[in-house]
């Protein structure tokens, strides 16, 4: 007889949860849920609260209100002041600091927290080697840490993490202090380290590409709350607010009026769809940098003016100024050939692309 299918636990999660210091809000009402394995990024500006949250999650702030579980366990409740200590909670963290001791070889700084649950020292040789291996350091076990680089450290931090498998580690920011080619490769590292060990992950950044490479479900963090929580394509695709769409960098959000039968910028009036294109009540609409084409200006039923032109990965990305004075609305789009300022230019539009906002959309 199959006994009856229950539904698996969330490796991690939060419920209405709040933190205040005095009168100050820092989280207002977060909720998130990680089923096991996956790898949850949280994304924001500055002071938004991400590495609040992970310190909640750590065990290293308590709430002023809601639950966090870790597993099957309730870690912290505001309710009845339950409260886990950070060493109950099985869990790794990485800081952006690394969090290191100088003083101590690279090996007796990944035994540490081995010794701290009283595990043996034929047995701890043994898993901080192995802890090692998994981050390309095994020969390093008997160096100080202060003899190695930046992305060494960064490494000897995740076998720190990793050494007494956690279920659940936590990464506040650890790539910021690398150079940006150190940090790709470590990102690809800290994925594949993750999906081997089968972990689950919080990864705070503030680096959308990181973000968006490593992550199952990223959470767009603004003002302590969250502001979008989806997988990454779907992000892309759906951005749920302006202000999501603006963070990620998706393209031009513009604001947009209906006239004489079409969609107009605003500003400078350009049609950029017909009027059945969308519901009524849009006020803004993002036109991702994929969906402007350029033509030949006596083509084109949009003419602009290049602004500035930037190389980057996939080609240049320019920014077009239509309509002058009050009337001006600045779009950006890719283009294979460098162009010039002061150079005129036509746009084409694909209205299947643009994505439409009302003003319920601005929280
Ligand atoms: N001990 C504290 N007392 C009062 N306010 C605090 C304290 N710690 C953090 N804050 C405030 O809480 C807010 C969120 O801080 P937090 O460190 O979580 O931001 P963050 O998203 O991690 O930012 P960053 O990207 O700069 O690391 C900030 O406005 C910060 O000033
Ligand atoms: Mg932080």
């Amino acid at each position: 007889m199959n006994a009856p299918t229950r539904p698996l636990p969330a490796a991690v999660s939060a419920a209405d949860l709040e933190l205040s210091y005095g009168a100050t809000a820092v989280l207002r009402g977060i909720d998130f849920s990680l089923p096991k394995g996956q790898t949850l990024a949280l994304l924001g500006p500055s002071g938004c609260g991400k590495t609040t949250l992970l310190r909640l999650v750590a065990g290293l702030l308590s709430p002023t209100r809601g639950r966090i579980s870790i597993g099957e366990k309730t870690v912290a409740d505001a309710a009845n002041g339950a409260f886990l200590p950070p060493e109950r909670r099985g869990l790794g963290m990485v800081f952006q600091d690394y969090a290191l001791w100088p003083h101590m070889t690279v090996g007796g700084n990944v035994s540490f927290p081995l010794e701290m649950r009283g595990i043996g020292k034929a047995e701890r040789k043994d898993r901080t080697l192995r802890a090692l291996q998994r981050v390309g350091l095994g020969q390093y076990a008997d160096r100080k840490t202060s003899e190695l680089s930046g992305g060494q450290q960064q490494r000897v931090a995740i076998a720190r993490a990793i050494v007494a498998e956690p279920a659940l580690i936590l990464f506040d920011e650890p790539l910021s202090n690398l150079d940006r080619e150190l940090r790709e490769t470590m990102v690809g590292e800290i994925g594949n380290l993750i999906s081997s060990l089968g972990l689950t992950a919080i990864y705070v950044t503030h680096d959308h590409s990181e973000a968006l490479s490593l992550a199952d479900q990223v959470a767009i963090m603004r003002g302590g709350r969250i502001e979008q929580l989806a997988p990454p394509d779907i992000l892309v695709d759906r951005p749920a607010t302006p202000n999501v769409a603006d963070f990620l960098r998706l393209g031009c959000v513009a604001a947009v009026k209906r006239h004489e039968g079409f969609w107009r910028l605003a500003q400078s009036g350009a049609a950029i769809a017909a009027e059945d294109a969308t519901a009524v009540d849009s006020t803004h609409a993002l036109l991702p940098l994929a969906a402007i084409e350029l033509l030949d200006a006596a083509d084109a039923r949009i003419n602009g003016t290049v602004l500035r032109s930037q190389f980057r990965g996939d080609g240049h990305l320019a920014t077009v100024q239509i309509g002058s004075g009050e009337g001006r609305t600045e779009l950006q789009l890719i283009s294979r050939t460098k162009l010039r300022a002061g150079e005129p230019v036509g746009l084409r539009i694909d209205p299947q692309q643009i994505r439409w906002f009302s003003s319920q959309d601005y929280r």
